[in-house]
C-alpha cells in the first residue's frame, strides 16, 4: 500500500524548499499532498504544489467540501503522516496550544497519523524561551521534531533556526512511516530498563546490576517492529538507539521512574517493565557527605519501601493496553512469579532465574518462562537476549491483536 503524507507549509522563507521535499517524497514513492497557512501562499503559491501533487493545495477552511467531506478532515484523515515543514515560531505556538484558526492548524489538530515537525525560524525566534516551551510541548505530546540546524540564516548572520537539508528530511520521514505489514505499525510501546538508584549521601547510592540489556532488546524489536518506543531509562550500560520513532526518558531514582511512567502510560498500547526497580530507599538521605567516626564499627541506614511501579501500572491501565512485568528470581521461581502475575494485575510476566550466570545481570543471554492469566506456563529455550526481545514482541503483536 502507497503511504499517505500530508506536507502543511507555513510562512518561512523557507517554504521554497517545501517544493524541492514533495519531490523527493514521491521520488521515494510516496503520496504527497499540500496544504498551506496564508503566510506560506504568500511564499510559495498554491498552484506550484498543485501542479507537482496532481491534487488541490488546501488552504481554505471554509473551501467547498467534495462528495460531502469536511475538508480539514478529509486530509487529516487520509495522511499515514503528517509534516510541518518548514513550521513558524507562530505554527509551534499554535500546535502547542491546541489552537486551529486556520485549515493547516484545524487540520493538524483534527489528524491522528503521527505528526513531525521540521521548525526553520530566526535563531532568537528558536531561542525565545516562549518557542521552547512550546517546542517541549509538543515532544511531551508524542511529536516528532527535528531540531533545525546552525549556519547562515536568511537575515545574513549565523545562528540556529536553518531548515535541515531536505534530503536529511525526506530520511526522517521515510523512517517515521514504517514498511507496510509491521506488525507493531502505529503501536505505541513504553519500555523501562536498566536500573534505579537511591541516593545515601550526595556521592553515594543505593543500586544494583542491571546492564538494561534485556530492556534494550525489546525496545530495538519493538521498533524493528515499526512500533513508536519511549524508553524510560534508569542506570545501564548499553548505547541507546537513536531513531526519529523513539524517545528516551532518562531517570535515577524509583520515584522518577514512577513519575515517568504514569506520565507515558495514557498514550501508549504496552507497557514493559523491564527495569530492576530498587524496592527501598532512605527514609531521609543525609543532605551532606556521611563521614566516618574513628570508634565507629556499624553503621546503620533507615530504609523505606519504594513505589511499586508495575503494580500501580496495573491498577491504572485500560483493558486494551498491555502491562508486562519481569519477575527477577533465585528460587521457586514459578511460584514468586505466578504471585507476581497476580498481585501486580500484569497481563504478562516474564520469570527468570538470576541465580544462574548464563542468564542472569550483565549476561547476553536468557532464558524465561512466560506466565499469563489462564495460559500455561511456557518454558522458553535458552537464546540471546535480542531473540528473547524478538519473541516477546510477537507475543506482544499476538496480544495486541486479540484485544483489538
Ligand atoms: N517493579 C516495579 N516497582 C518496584 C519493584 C519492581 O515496577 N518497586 C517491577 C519490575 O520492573 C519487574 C517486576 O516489578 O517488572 C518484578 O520485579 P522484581 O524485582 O522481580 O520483584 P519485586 O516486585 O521487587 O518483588 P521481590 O523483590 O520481593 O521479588
Amino acid at each position: 500500500m502507497v503511504k499517505h503524507v500530508a506536507v502543511y507549509v507555513t510562512g518561512s522563507i523557507a517554504a521554497y524548499k517545501a517544493v524541492e521535499l514533495v519531490r523527493t517524497l514521491q521520488k521515494k514513492g510516496l503520496t504527497v499532498r499540500v496544504a498551506e497557512t496564508k503566510a506560506a501562499t504568500e511564499l510559495v503559491g498554491p498552484a506550484t504544489f498543485a501542479s507537482l501533487t496532481k491534487h488541490r493545495v488546501f488552504t481554505d477552511l471554509w473551501a467547498e467540501s467534495v462528495d460531502g467531506h469536511v475538508p480539514h478532515i478529509e486530509l487529516a484523515d487520509w495522511a499515514d503522516l503528517a509534516v510541518v515543514v518548514p513550521a513558524t515560531a507562530n505554527v509551534i505556538a499554535k500546535m502547542a496550544n491546541g489552537i486551529a484558526d486556520d485549515a493547516a492548524t484545524a487540520a493538524l489538530l483534527a489528524t491522528s497519523a503521527p505528526v513531525a515537525v521540521i521548525p526553520a525560524m530566526n535563531s532568537q525566534m528558536w531561542e525565545n524561551p516562549a518557542t521552547q516551551r512550546n517546542v517541549r510541548l509538543l515532544k511531551e505530546d508524542g511529536r516528532l521534531l527535528m531540531e533545525p540546524t546552525t549556519g547562515y540564516l536568511a537575515e545574513g548572520y549565523q545562528g540556529k533556526g536553518r531548515l535541515p537539508a531536505v534530503g536529511a528530511i525526506a530520511d526522517f520521514v521515510e523512517t517515521v512511516l514504517v514498511a507496510d505489514g509491521d506488525q507493531l505499525g502505529k503501536r505505541r510501546v513504553v519500555v523501562t530498563l536498566g536500573g534505579t538508584r537511591e541516593p545515601v549521601d550526595p556521592v553515594r547510592f543505593l543500586g544494583n546490576r542491571s546492564s538494561g540489556k534485556m530492556g534494550l532488546a525489546i525496545a530495538e524489536a519493538a521498533l524493528n517492529a515499526g512500533a513508536t518506543v519511549t524508553i524510560i531509562a534508569g542506570s545501564a550500560q548499553v548505547k541507546l538507539p537513536v531513531s526519529p520513532r523513539c524517545q528516551i526518558v532518562k531517570v535515577t531514582t524509583t520515584e522518577e521512574m514512577a513519575t515517568a511512567v504514569k506520565q507515558k502510560l495514557n498514550g501508549a498500547d504496552v507497557l514493559v517493565m523491564a527495569a530492576a526497580v530498587a524496592d527501598f530507599k532512605l527514609a531521609s538521605p543525609a543532605k551532606q557527605k556521611i563521614k566516618k567516626a574513628a570508634d565507629q564499627s556499624t553503621y546503620q541506614l533507615t530504609l523505606v519501601p519504594t513505589v511499586d511501579i508495575l503494580k500501580a501500572a496495573g491498577k491504572l491501565k485500560r483493558p486494551e493496553q498491555l502491562v508486562i512485568g519481569f519477575a527477577a528470581e533465585t528460587n521457586d521461581l514459578l511460584a514468586h512469579a505466578q504471585q507476581k502475575l497476580v498481585d501486580k494485575q500484569a497481563d504478562v510476566i516474564v520469570a527468570n532465574d538470576v541465580s544462574d550466570s548464563r542468564t542472569g545481570f550483565g549476561s547476553d543471554d536468557n532464558q524465561v518462562t512466560i506466565l499469563r492469566p489462564n495460559w500455561q506456563p511456557a518454558k522458553w529455550p535458552l537464546m540471546s537476549k535480542k531473540a528473547v526481545g524478538e519473541r516477546l514482541v510477537d507475543l506482544i503483536a499476538q496480544l495486541l491483536r486479540k484485544e483489538d
